[in-house]
This record gives C-alpha cells, sequence and structure tokens, in this order.
C-alpha cells in the first residue's frame, strides 16, 4: 500500500503484491509514476493498492490523514456509488467505466478555485479497477460561469424584448392619441375655411366673422399642442435647457395671473391672488416656471363653475431639513379629482373621468408642468379641497442646490 510519509520523489512501491513483480509490473510502476493525470489502481474491495504521486498531490487534502488506502470506500458526498466499490460486483468484461465528480468545496485548488474531482473508474482484467483521478476544478468553474453567464444573456434578452414591446404598445398609444389630438383641429381649420370660400359671397360678415373665428380657435389650439409635444420630446431626450436666475417670484407670479384675468373674466370666474407683503426672491427659470403655473391656471379656470373663484395662493415655506421653499397654491371650486385618479391626470394624454366631457385638452400640461417644476429641484402635488374643488401646489426650494464643487483646502 502506498504510504505518504514514503514522499512523492520515488516511485510508489507495491510490497502488497509480491507475485505481481516482474517486467510488465514495473512497467506499470514506471508509466503511473510519470503519469500527468491521477492514476490508482484499486483492488476489488476498493482499496487502495497503488497510488501515483499526482494521485497523492489530488488526494491527499480531501484523505483524512494523508491515507489514501480507504479513500474511495469511505468517500462521503456526491457518489455513493464510489462507496459501493468495496461490493464491486459490475460486469466481468469490458471496460467498465463509471464517471463521477466529487466536489469538496471546502477544499480549494492550486489555482484557488473549490476543488473539483472527475474520478473515473475502469476496469483492467477480471479483479483490477483502476481509477483516473483528475482536476476539474477550473473546467467546472467555467462551465458554471458559462451557464451562469448564458442564463444572464436570455434573461437581460427577455427584459428588452419586454421593454422594446412595452415601448411599442406605448408608441402607438401616443400615434393614436396624437392623431385624434391633431386631426380635430385640422379638421375645423379646412372645414370652416371651406365653408367661408362656398359662402362668401352670400354669408352674412357675423357670419364670416364666426368662420375666422373658429379658424383662429382651432389654429391656436393646435399651436398649443405642438408646443407641448415639442417640449415633451425635449423634456424625454433630456434636451430642455433651463436658465435659473434669482429673482422675485411674488412679481412673477403677479403679472401670470393678470395674464389670465381676460380667460376668467370671459367664463365669469374670480381670479385672487395673495402674497406675502415683501418680495420673494427665488432661483427659477421665468419661462419654464411662468409654463408651468399657466397650466395649472388654465386648469382651474377651464374646471371652474361660472360663477367660482380661482385663489393663487405665493407663501414661504420649509421643508424637514429647515430649507425654505416657495410654495404656490391653485385652488378652485370645480369638480375636484376622483381619489383613485390623483396619479393618472399627471399621466401623458391622461383625463379624469369627471372632465371627460371635453372640457380638457390632449392631456399634456400636467405631465409637462410636473418635469418642469422637478427640473427646478421641487415638486407638483394635487389635492381635493373639503369644500370641493382641487388645490394644486407647487413647492421648490428657493435656493438650488449648489452643483457639486471641488472642494478646495485652505493652505494658507
Ligand atoms: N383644476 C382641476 N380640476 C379638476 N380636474 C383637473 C384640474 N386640473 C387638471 N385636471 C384633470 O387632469 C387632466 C389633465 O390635465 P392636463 O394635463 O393639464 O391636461 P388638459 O388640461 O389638456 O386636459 C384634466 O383633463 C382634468 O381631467
Ligand atoms: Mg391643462
Amino acid at each position: 500500500m502506498y504510504k505518504p510519509s514514503e514522499g512523492l520523489a520515488e516511485p510508489p512501491v507495491a510490497p502488497w503484491d509480491e507475485s505481481a513483480a516482474g517486467e510488465e509490473h514495473e512497467a506499470l510502476i514506471q508509466f503511473m509514476y510519470m503519469a500527468p493525470i491521477g492514476l490508482v489502481q484499486l483492488s476489488e474491495d476498493g482499496t487502495v493498492r497503488m497510488a501515483n504521486p499526482m494521485t497523492v498531490q489530488l488526494l491527499l487534502p480531501v484523505a483524512p490523514g494523508g491515507d489514501l488506502s480507504n479513500f474511495f470506500t469511505t468517500l462521503e458526498g456526491p457518489a455513493p456509488e464510489l462507496r459501493a466499490l468495496a461490493a464491486f460486483t459490475g460486469p466481468e468484461e469490458g471496460p467498465v467505466i463509471q464517471d463521477h465528480r466529487v466536489a469538496v468545496p471546502a477544499l480549494r485548488n492550486p489555482s484557488g478555485y473549490p476543488l473539483v474531482l472527475a474520478i473515473s473508474l475502469l476496469r483492467l482484467g477480471r479483479d483490477h479497477l483502476m481509477a483516473l483521478v483528475s482536476d476539474v476544478s477550473e473546467a467546472v468553474l467555467r462551465e458554471t460561469q458559462l451557464r451562469a453567464a448564458e442564463a444572464w444573456h436570455k434573461q437581460s434578452l427577455t427584459l428588452a424584448l419586454e421593454a422594446a414591446e412595452t415601448a411599442d404598445r406605448a408608441k402607438s398609444e401616443f400615434l393614436a392619441n396624437i392623431s385624434h389630438e391633431l386631426r380635430t383641429p385640422m379638421h375645423a381649420i379646412s372645414s370652416f375655411a371651406r365653408l367661408g370660400q362656398e359662402r362668401f359671397d352670400a354669408a352674412p360678415r357675423e357670419k364670416l366673422g364666426r368662420y375666422f373665428d373658429n379658424i383662429d380657435g382651432s389654429a391656436t389650439r393646435l399651436m398649443r399642442l405642438l408646443n407641448d409635444l415639442l417640449d415633451l420630446a425635449k423634456i424625454e431626450a433630456g434636451k430642455l435647457t433651463y436658465v435659473f436666475k434669482l429673482q422675485d417670484a411674488s412679481a412673477l407670479l403677479q403679472s401670470l395671473v393678470g395674464e389670465f384675468q381676460a380667460m376668467a373674466n370671459s367664463r365669469g370666474v374670480r381670479l385672487e391672488f395673495t402674497s406675502p407683503p415683501t418680495a420673494m426672491r427665488a432661483e427659477l427659470d421665468d419661462g419654464r416656471f411662468r409654463q408651468a403655473l399657466a397650466n395649472l391656471l388654465s386648469n382651474a379656470i377651464k374646471f371652474s363653475p361660472e360663477g367660482g373663484t380661482v385663489t393663487v395662493e405665493l407663501r414661504l415655506g420649509v421643508i424637514a431639513s429647515g430649507a425654505e421653499t416657495l410654495v404656490v397654491e391653485v385652488a378652485d371650486q370645480g369638480p375636484g379629482i376622483p381619489a383613485d385618479e390623483m396619479d393618472l391626470i399627471f399621466d401623458k394624454f391622461a383625463q379624469s373621468s369627471k372632465t371627460k366631457t371635453g372640457a380638457g385638452g390632449a392631456g399634456l400640461g400636467l405631465p409637462i408642468a410636473s418635469e418642469l417644476i422637478a427640473a427646478h429641484g421641487g415638486c407638483l402635488s394635487v389635492e381635493n379641497r373639503p369644500t370641493g374643488g382641487a388645490r394644486f401646489r407647487v413647492e421648490t426650494p428657493l435656493l438650488r442646490e449648489p452643483a457639486a464643487t471641488e472642494t478646495s483646502l485652505d493652505v494658507a
């Protein structure tokens, strides 16, 4: 039996098999000694008769106490068949080959991978078994990595496919919505223009005037829609640019409310604006902040009942961090927003079930407004007033977060 204490320098000898001595046996010993893989000659009961240096190198860490004699019969783990070698009863003829992989994750191979041994058993003649032992840790690891990479690849393909399908659906919905919104005013423009042409000579002036009013209204609506679409496209492409300037928010809102006075008057809606007595300086992009607030104001007036009041209130707020904020609330006495549609109305082309009667526009105002406010570092929210009507609230920091600058050390 091979004793590890005999060292690896000498070929393993086989004192247990004197009778087999001879040239053939010597040749076998030499061959085993040179072989670059682990070779083990086993007796019928599975005990080790002879093991070459490569086997010793491979199995020493796994063989308790360095004793290989019963390694194959005491082997634990995923290859219980190996233990059954003790009762070796395979077919007597032919090279019975059994392949096993024995993982010994607690041990590492010389490259540092968890040890995995490939053990193949083959019959040599009637009562001899030979085990080929090799370290397949790296191959196994590569295989595992390959499988993981394949699985990952497959998963990312599935995700990409799903995303593409969703995007495709969104695009189709978008096109359906947009063609409807574009076609309606276009159709009105061409119809009234044709009517005007046909009745140019016969129709009274007031009637012709109404045709022109209709054409003008539809063209304005079309222009507004195209502007919104353009803004949305820029926002989504991250191409909308902002110029933030410290300015008096109170004056900005005062002038904006003034611009909506005519619209409010024409609908019999009262428009009220309250603000702190002193100037309220905040860092804003004048045009973009106005644009966001203008949509809130136009919605409030549009959805107000005749005789209703729309209030715009500007005041100073404070957030948890202690930072001061600018708060603008636009409140009306209209239908309000159904509780379960509070999020929905911020989606593109979405309108609440309470206003689907045609009073609304294309449904792009709120998604654009909330993006514009977000670009100011603030947020846009909505709630229903206890007394009826909706209250939209804009809150943004007075001063924007300073851009990350390099910290400089004072070396005075
Ligand atoms: N003040 C409001 N009162 C009630 N509903 C509102 C109000 N503002 C917005 N909404 C609802 O949100 C929807 C989306 O608004 P918006 O994005 O500005 O689009 P649009 O004004 O073109 O309809 C409106 O159609 C309406 O259903
Ligand atoms: Mg709107």
